[in-house]
């Protein structure tokens, strides 16, 4: 019987249901519709307690475990998971210029381990795996993502993901950020504009994301 691909998909927005989350949700559909077996892991849950790496250093101790974060919490037997996979979907809102504080701490703690520090161009981890990161914001399009300098900021930790094979970004803009715009200080949003773009843009996005879900997981069976 052939292997199913697993595709794990980390949202690091603490909203469950928002923008981020839909499209994660939309790349997840796109990779069990090409057959995948797919799980969803949401980082801002509140039964998920963790903290970035702590600087324990098991991960190079000499005859110790390597590639894996072996410190016991609540994030652990999700990194198991992620270095075991064959597709990993990150996502996470722009929060003050850089991907959320949950998404970076799970990110250390999946980078780290895998970092060869005896020989930097050796991987600790052999096996591939095909990744991207999903990125929304309020900023309103790759011009200025470029002059916010999101594109070192916020590309540079996605990027990383390249170290266990190929890696891309898909990043949603003008994202419709309020249930009901009037009850906020928010002037300087247009509510009729970021309305017009949650109806015509958001849903292009969607229909992007479900691609990717079902492209990565292709890539990986064109591989088996
Ligand atoms: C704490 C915080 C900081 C934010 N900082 C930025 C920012 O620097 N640049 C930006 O474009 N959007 C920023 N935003 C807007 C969010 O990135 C945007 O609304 C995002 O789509 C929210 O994702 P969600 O709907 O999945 O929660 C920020 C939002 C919050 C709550």
């Amino acid at each position: 019987m052939e292997k199913k691909i697993k595709a794990l998909f980390i949202n690091g927005s603490p909203r469950k249901n928002k923008n981020t989350a839909q499209l994660l949700q939309k790349a997840m559909e796109g990779a069990e519709s090409a057959g995948a077996e797919v799980e969803m892991v949401n980082l801002y849950d509140r039964n998920l307690n963790y903290k970035g790496c702590l600087s324990c250093f098991a991960c190079k101790i000499k005859g110790g475990k390597k590639g894996v974060c072996s410190f016991k919490d609540d994030l652990q037997p999700i990194l198991e998971k992620a270095v075991q996979a064959d597709v990993l979907v990150c996502g996470s809102p722009n929060y003050c210029s850089y991907p959320s504080a949950m998404l970076r701490a799970f990110m250390e703690r999946l980078i780290f381990p895998a970092v060869n520090y005896s020989d930097y161009s050796k991987p600790v981890i052999l096996k591939k795996l095909h990744s991207a990161t999903i990125y929304t914001m309020n900023c309103p399009n790759k011009d200025t993502y470029r002059m916010a300098n999101y594109h070192i900021l916020m590309d540079t930790s996605a990027q990383q993901l390249g170290m266990f094979g190929p890696t891309e970004i898909l990043c949603s803009f003008d994202t419709y950020q309020f249930n009901n715009y009037e009850k906020y200080d928010a002037a300087s949003f247009n509510e009729p504009h970021k309305a017009e773009v949650r109806n015509n843009q958001f849903p292009k996005d969607l229909e992007k994301a479900f691609e990717l879900g079902e492209r990565l997981v292709r890539q990986c069976e064109e591989e088996q």
